[in-house]
């Protein structure tokens, strides 16, 4: 947000980098993300990929009513893998939170394919591989 004048070669780089991935994402029609779900949540290399596309002023903007996502048109996917089983429950932050921030920008249809029970042993590896490979043919 600061003065092209104002800003050291750090701040330019880290601007320039936002400039890339915000571009990269405003030139799309639809965003595919593949995230693990890390202590109920998501990355925090998935964090700092929203840090860096969230502007104000280019995907979202703030009007009369309030805050304007600006990124219209657009379809999201979302590919999750999970340790455990969290779909639906309150324990879930991962699909919320992804709903609310592409819901900020305007990306309002969002489909989440979960992968669930990985690591529970048994046969929930297979279970939920096959219950996500299923949805996956579905969308497809
Ligand atoms: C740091 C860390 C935190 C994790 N937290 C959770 C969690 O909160 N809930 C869960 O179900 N699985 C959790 N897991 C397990 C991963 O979600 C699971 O292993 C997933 O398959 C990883 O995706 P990947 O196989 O694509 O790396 C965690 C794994 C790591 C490494």
């Amino acid at each position: 947000m600061k003065a092209a004048e104002q800003r050291n070669e750090i701040e330019q780089q880290a601007l320039e980098r936002s400039n890339q991935l915000t571009d990269e994402l405003v030139a799309s029609d639809v965003l595919v993300l593949a995230a693990p779900m890390y202590n109920f949540a998501i990355p925090s290399t998935l964090k700092a990929w929203l840090d860096h596309v969230l502007r104000a002023g280019v995907t979202f903007k703030y009007g009369e009513t309030g805050p304007q996502g600006l990124l219209t048109g657009k379809r999201a996917y979302v590919l999750t893998a999970r340790g455990g089983i969290y779909a639906g429950s309150s324990l879930d932050h991962q699909e919320p939170y992804l709903r609310q921030v592409l819901g900020f920008v305007g990306i309002h249809d969002v489909t989440f394919i979960h992968a669930e029970g990985l690591n529970m042993g048994g046969d929930f590896l297979e279970k939920g591989l096959n219950q996500a490979k299923a949805k996956l043919a579905q969308v497809a």
